[in-house]
């Protein structure tokens, strides 16, 4: 295990990360964040903006997670720019608010596919690529809508359970190959992810956020460091864990 002092400014070193969703928000804060520590990071998203994080060891991707072959492509591209594959960070996501009794089939399918499908192919590729090294990490982002619910977010916390439950079986299947999988469970953070459901999404997000006993929603930093961590070797002994980074939303009885 490596020297434990001192380590976070270049905790994942030499590591070559794979980040979904990282041209807006939380996922951007994520590459920025692994990248500025040392890893070298393969940015996908489906949004060209992601081309706008090009640098020295960070690569966009523009990609649709749901299509066919997307994963795989994704993993490809990153052994083949950066020789491996270390970190996989299944971050984009969407979210939709309708009530189910006026939800459609395919809203209800999109929902599962981004968040859920596409998070289970990122992962089956990931793990099949760092099989052979014997070590690697996987962050899923989920949510506090793992175990609560709101009235209309009923595809998104199944979405959101689903990716809670994949996290933990695979972090059983992968441990004995020296693979971690975990994931955060975030709470309310300012990005754009409620650009179409409501009028102002970010406004809509702090103000929602001041209802956590922080009195607060996050910033996108604020959970990249959670990310970050988890992606670490200072994680060593973190497996299967869904880790709240919710302002203590899922603590308070209200
Ligand atoms: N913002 C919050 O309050 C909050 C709370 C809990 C969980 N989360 C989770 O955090 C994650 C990041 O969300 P965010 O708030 O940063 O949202 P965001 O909308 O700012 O960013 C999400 C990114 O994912 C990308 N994306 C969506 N569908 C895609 C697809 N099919 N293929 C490729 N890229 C795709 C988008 O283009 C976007 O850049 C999501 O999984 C979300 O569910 C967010």
């Amino acid at each position: 295990m490596a020297d434990m002092k001192n380590t976070v400014p270049q905790e994942v070193e030499g590591k070559v990360a794979l980040v979904t969703g990282a041209a807006s928000g939380i996922g951007k804060a994520i590459a920025s964040l692994l990248h500025a520590r040392g890893a070298k990071v393969m940015a996908e998203d489906m949004n060209p903006a992601v081309e706008e994080l090009a640098r020295a060891g960070l690569v966009p991707l523009v990609a649709d997670i749901t299509e066919d072959g997307a994963a795989e492509r994704a993993v490809a591209l990153a052994i083949e720019r950066f020789g491996r594959l270390d970190i996989l960070v299944n971050n984009a996501g969407i979210i939709i608010n309708k009530p189910v009794v006026e939800m459609t089939r395919q809203d209800w399918e999109r929902i599962q596919a981004v968040n859920a499908t596409a998070a289970f192919l990122h992962c089956r590729e990931a793990v099949k690529a760092m099989m052979p090294n014997r070590s690697g990490a996987i962050v899923n982002i989920a949510s506090y809508a793992a175990y609560f619910a709101f009235p209309t977010i009923a595809a998104y916390a199944a979405s959101k359970g689903a990716l809670a439950q994949l996290t933990r079986t695979l972090a059983l299947e992968a441990i004995p190959h020296g693979i971690r999988v975990n994931a955060v469970g975030v709470g309310d953070v300012v990005t754009n992810i409620l650009n179409e459901v409501v009028e102002d999404g970010p406004a809509f997000l702090a103000q929602h956020g001041q209802a956590a006993p922080i009195g607060r929603a996050a910033r996108p930093e604020e959970i990249a460091e959670v990310v970050a961590f988890l992606a670490s070797e200072r994680a060593s002994f973190m497996v299967g864990s869904v880790v709240m980074a919710d302002g203590g939303m899922t603590v308070t009885a209200g």
